[in-house]
This record gives structure tokens, sequence and C-alpha cells, in this order.
């Protein structure tokens, strides 16, 4: 029989849940951020990083390598004058789809790097080979050993890189590697996510030279040294939306949300409103969200930034069953990212898969059950279900969504969630 994670929560849904949230510094900007201290060595002042599982893993891959970090009140420091190793270790690295970044970080650092074949979520094959193509076009030479990719390059060269996809963290490491590169790299089809946009000004604070990023290309002159800079993590557009649809999830629901940066999520607010949530502005980094009227289907298509995140896709699915109407949610990122509905259907949701679509038929009132958290933001919508159904929930595997939400049960409960999280 499979095994069960040793941590639940128990969630009694169908409480309204009203006031304020503050949504937390982004995971995945805060993970590529942490590969780039390794570039200069020195002290570096991080504010806002979540304190999640993920985070601390690179912490921890970061900390063998060499360097020394704690957390201070308002603070994480980090320091990487003592950075002696080159291989990150099988048991770590295993553990998060993040320590790619470390290739591309330590082949620029020390110009060469050895890291096992990454871990992460369960949501598909997420192969690296535009990571891997975009360094051999640098000048690194790259061969496995015994299950670890190993990259090396005595000098990187400036070349220009045309990635066959934009991809997130391909674009990160090449950022990474072509800032201390000789000489001019252009990368074509870059990722244009916030987060790719938020390293490479980390990456210019500590001297670097980039032009285009947030556009298709992106420009970089390489610089030999670079130096230690103080970073501000931008807020976590993913927890934001899950907040946005716990938002509208319940007709007597009425959130503030703070920290948080609605030009990160035009898409997914726009959707919400076609839904029938409303959404409004209330300060610079603070919004509204209720909902205005009975939630309607919709069709939602996940693509790269800017279109619709698939990070935020089995969130909205669970809005959905409670909108009028057929829905289609169609996944074009990963090919494995529908197990949750397995588990909604068992709460009486009625979606249909169809090779990368899901098909929503609401309304449909949920009723509690025990389900498992097949992924991070898998769990999370669990939870969000488990909120609106009647009677209880039990979400299993919730170590999975601690790997990406930082206090969520206690943020749960500060709205008037009846949550709680209990310890076989
Ligand atoms: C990042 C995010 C993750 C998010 C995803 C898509 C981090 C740490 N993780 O992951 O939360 O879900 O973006 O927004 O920032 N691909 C290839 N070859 C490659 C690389 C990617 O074929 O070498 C494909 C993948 O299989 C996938 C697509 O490209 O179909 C997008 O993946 P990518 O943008 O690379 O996602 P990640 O960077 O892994």
């Amino acid at each position: 029989m499979e095994r069960v994670s040793e941590r639940r929560y128990v969630i009694k849904g169908g409480y309204p849940l009203k006031g304020v949230v503050e949504v937390s510094g982004a995971k995945n900007a805060a993970l590529p951020a942490i590969a780039a201290t390794l570039l200069a060595p020195g002290e570096y002042r991080l504010k806002r990083v979540p304190k999640v599982k993920d985070v601390l893993c690179m912490l921890k891959i970061l900390e063998f390598l060499g360097a020394t970090w704690s957390f201070e009140k308002d603070a994480l420091i980090i320091n990487t004058s003592g950075i002696n190793k080159t291989s990150v270790p099988y048991e770590l690295a295993t553990q998060i789809r993040a320590s790619v970044l470390f290739l591309g970080a330590l082949l620029g650092a020390k110009g060469e790097a050895e890291v096992p074949l990454p871990g992460g979520c369960a949501i598909g094959k997420r192969p690296i080979d535009l990571h891997l193509k975009g360094m051999e076009k640098l000048g690194a030479e790259i061969s496995l050993y015994h299950g670890n990719l190993r990259v090396k390059a005595l000098n990187l060269k400036g070349c220009e890189i045309v990635l066959d996809f934009p991809s997130v963290t391909a674009t990160e490491n090449l950022l990474m590697a072509a800032s201390v590169a000789e000489g001019e790299t252009v990368i074509k089809n870059a990722a244009k996510e916030p987060e790719v946009v938020f390293l490479a000004e980390v990456l210019k604070s500590m001297g670097a030279h980039i032009k285009g990023e947030g556009e298709d290309t992106i420009y970089v002159k390489g610089k030999k040294k670079l130096k230690p800079a103080h970073i501000e993590i931008i807020p976590d557009r993913i927890e934001a939306g899950t907040f946005l649809v716990l938002g509208g999830l319940l007709e007597e629901n009425e959130l503030e949300i703070k920290n948080v940066n609605l030009s990160y999520l035009e898409v997914p607010v726009s959707k919400l409103r076609e839904i029938g949530v409303y959404v409004e502005k209330t300060g610079k980094r603070s919004c509204l969200v209720k909902r205005e009227k009975s939630l309607k289907a919709t069709k939602i298509v996940t693509a790269p930034y800017p279109g619709f995140p698939t990070d935020l896709q089995p969130i909205f699915t669970v809005l959905l069953t409670q909108a009028q109407g057929m829905s289609l949610v169609v996944e074009n990122l990963f090919e494995n990212r529908f197990l949750y509905v397995f588990e909604l259907n068992r709460m009486g949701a009625n979606i249909k898969l169809e090779d990368r679509t899901a098909i929503v038929n609401g309304v449909t009132p949920l009723f509690g059950s025990p389900v498992k958290a097949t992924d991070l933001r898998a769990g999370a919508a669990l939870v969000l279900a488990g909120l609106c159904a009647e009677n209880t929930t039990t979400v299993y595997n919730v170590e999975l969504i601690e790997r990406g939400y930082e206090n969520f049960v206690e943020k749960l409960q500060g709205l008037g969630a009846k949550i709680e999280v209990e310890t076989l």
C-alpha cells in the first residue's frame, strides 16, 4: 500500500472567510537569487525570503558548498566567501527541482558544476535539454558521470542562444552563466516571467550588464567580476493568485490581500472578473476580493508569461466547480498536472479529462473527504476545495504544500478558516 505523510490538514468547510492576508516573498524568485549569490563571494542581505521547505533545501545545498547563512530579524544573511565545492549532493538535489539552478551559478562562479538530475514536483517529464544546449553554446562541456551531470568550461564565451521554448529556469541558468562570460550573449525566445526579470535585476545590482529582460530577447554583456548585493524578493504571484481565488470561492468571503503586485496577474485577474469575482486595487500593493455575482463558466489555457500561469491552473479549477456551466481548462506546460482531478471528483466535482483538457461541469457542491496532495499547487487547490466543502476534509501529503506556501495554515486561520494540523 502507498504510504501517506505524517502530517495532514483537517479542514471544516463552509465557514465564510474575511480579513486581511499578507502575501510572502516569491519562492520562485528567492531560489534563483540564492543560487546567484555564488557568482560573487561575500555577504548578501536578502529581505522577504519565504521560509518554505524548497528555500531551506536550497540553503542547505549552499551550506554544503561552503557558504554560511542565517535568518536575522528582517533578512536572510548569506556569506559565500567560503565556497570550496562544486558538486551538489544527491540527497539534497533530488529533493528540489530548482537545484538545477546550481548548474548555471557554479559554472559561472567556478567554471564547473556537478549536479544530480533534479527532483521536485511529480507533474511531468521536465527535461533540462534547453539548459544544457545553452551552456554548451557558452563553451561548456557536458557529461554524465555516475548519474550526475557535469558541466565544465575553461572559458565561458558569449554567444547567441535560441531557446526552443521560453523555459523559466533555463533562461535563469543562462543569465547567470552569461553574466560572467567573455563578450556578449544574446538569449532569444527567453522566458518573460517576473521572476526572470527579478533575477536580471539582482544580477544587475551585482554589477552585470543586462538589457531586454521581460522581452523576447535578452542581451548580456559579460563581466569578469561581480559584487555582492542587497536584495528584496518580489511578492509571490502564485500565492496571491491562490488568495484571490479564495476570495471568490464562497458567497460571503471578503479578503484584503496585501503585498500583491496585480501587474504580475493581469490574465488571472481578468479571468476572475469574467467568472464573477470582484477584484479592486485598494493601494499600491493591496487589493480587495469578493464574489460579485453568481459565478459563470469560462475557458482557461495555460501558457508562458504573460499567459495564464500553469501554477494557478489547479487552484482555478476548484473555483470553476462552483461556476455555472461547462468550463474548459487546458494545460499546455506539464503533461501530468491533472492528478488532483481524481481527488476533486471524490469530493463531488464533475470533471472529465480529455488529453490535456479538463472539462469542469458546475455548479457541484463539494463534500468533505480524505484527499491526497499530488504536488505543491494541487495540494493548495485541495485545501481550497476543503474550505468550501460541507463537513470535514482531511488533506494528506501536506509536506508538498509546505514546499511553497509560507505559514499557509496560520494565514488561513487568521481569516477565520477552521483548519488544523494533525500529526499521525
Ligand atoms: C518554473 C517554475 C515552476 C513553474 C514553471 C512554469 C521555478 C523554480 N519553477 O519551472 O513553478 O511551474 O516554471 O511556469 O521557477 N522544458 C523542456 N526542456 C527544458 C526545460 C523545459 O522541454 O530544458 C519544458 C518543460 O517540460 C515544460 C516547459 O518547458 O513543458 C516549461 O518548463 P519551464 O519553464 O522550464 O519550468 P521550470 O523552469 O522547470
